[in-house]
C-alpha cells in the first residue's frame, strides 16, 4: 500500500494543476451533489464534514453551488486546503463555521466529537487500506439517519496500467461495497455507477496527467531502467486506441443513510 507521507506528498505537489486535470474526479463530484440534492434534508442548518478534501475542495464548492442550507463545515485531509480556495468558501453566505483539520481520516474518524447530518467524500476513499473499518468509523460520527455520501473508484479503473505494469490499488466492486456498507449500518439510497475512457497523445502526456492528479505513486513503485521503460512503452502501444494512449477510469457513487436501529 502507498504510505500516507507519498499520498500526501503527491497530492500537494499537484495542488495547482489538479482541477484542470482532474476532469473525471469533477465529473464524479458534479454527479455526487445532483445525487444528493434529492437526499440531504429539510433541516436549515446542517453540520457537514468533507472527508477528503483536497487542497481545492472540488466538492465542497459543488455542494455550495447547490444548496440552501446553512453549513457547519469541518474539513479533513492530508494535505492543507489552499488560503484562496479557504477564502473562497467563506464568501459562500450559508458557510456559517469553518474548520479544517490537516489529518489522517482513519484517525480523525475513531475520536468522539459532535456528530454531523451529512458527510461528503469525492475521489478519497481508495486510498484507504482498509476501508470497511473506515465505514464503521464513519458511521460512529453521522446522527441518526445521517447521510454518507461519496465515490470511488472500481475494479476496471486504470485497467490499462494494470495490464502494462501489473501496479494497482486495490478497488472493490459495486457488490463488494454494497455488502460492507450494508454490514456497516448503511441504507444504501442511491448508487450510481461510470465509466470514461481518457486518451493521450503520448504516453509522456498520460504520464503527465497522473502526476498532474496526484497520482503517481502506484504501489509497488519499480525502478525505471531504460528497458523497463521500452517494455512498458511497447506493451502500451499494444493497448492504443485510435493512434492514442488510453487510460479507464471506473466510478461509483454512493449516497447512503445511517440506518435508524444504529
Ligand atoms: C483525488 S483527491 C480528491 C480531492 C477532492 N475530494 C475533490 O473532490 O477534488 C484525494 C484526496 O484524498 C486525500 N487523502 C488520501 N488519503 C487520505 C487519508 N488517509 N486521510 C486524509 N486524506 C486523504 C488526498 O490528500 C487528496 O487530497
Amino acid at each position: 500500500m502507498t504510505s500516507i507521507n507519498n499520498i500526501a506528498l503527491n497530492f500537494d505537489k499537484s495542488k495547482y494543476t489538479y482541477s484542470q486535470q482532474a476532469k473525471v474526479q469533477s465529473l464524479m463530484s458534479k454527479y455526487l451533489v445532483s445525487l444528493l440534492k434529492h437526499y440531504d434534508g429539510r433541516k436549515k442548518q446542517l453540520r457537514i464534514c468533507d472527508l477528503g478534501t483536497g487542497s481545492n475542495a472540488n466538492l465542497l464548492i459543488d455542494y455550495l453551488n447547490s444548496t440552501e442550507h446553512n453549513l457547519n463545515i469541518t474539513l479533513v485531509d492530508l494535505v492543507n486546503i489552499l488560503p484562496e480556495v479557504k477564502e473562497k468558501i467563506f464568501r459562500f453566505s450559508q458557510v456559517k463555521t469553518l474548520e479544517s483539520e490537516q489529518q489522517d481520516v482513519f484517525t480523525w474518524s475513531d475520536q468522539e466529537r459532535q456528530k454531523f447530518d451529512l458527510i461528503i467524500s469525492n475521489a478519497m476513499i481508495q486510498w484507504i487500506e482498509n476501508p470497511f473499518e473506515l465505514l464503521q468509523q464513519i458511521i460512529n460520527q453521522l446522527n441518526s439517519q445521517g447521510i454518507f455520501a461519496f465515490s470511488t473508484f472500481s475494479l476496471e479503473n486504470f485497467k490499462e496500467l494494470k495490464q502494462v505494469t501489473n501496479n494497482s490499488l486495490v478497488y472493490f466492486a459495486k457488490s463488494s461495497w454494497l455488502e460492507m456498507l450494508s454490514k456497516s449500518g448503511y441504507q444504501v439510497i442511491a448508487c450510481q455507477e461510470f465509466q470514461e475512457q481518457l486518451l493521450f497523445a503520448s504516453l509522456n502526456d498520460l504520464m503527465q496527467h497522473l502526476k498532474e492528479t496526484g497520482v503517481n505513486n502506484l504501489p509497488n513503485k519499480s525502478i525505471w531502467t531504460k528497458s523497463k521503460l521500452e517494455i512498458f512503452k511497447q506493451k502500451f502501444d499494444e493497448l492504443k486506441v485510435d493512434d492514442r494512449y488510453p487510460l479507464t477510469y471506473h466510478s461509483l457513487l454512493f449516497i447512503c443513510q445511517k440506518k435508524l436501529e444504529v
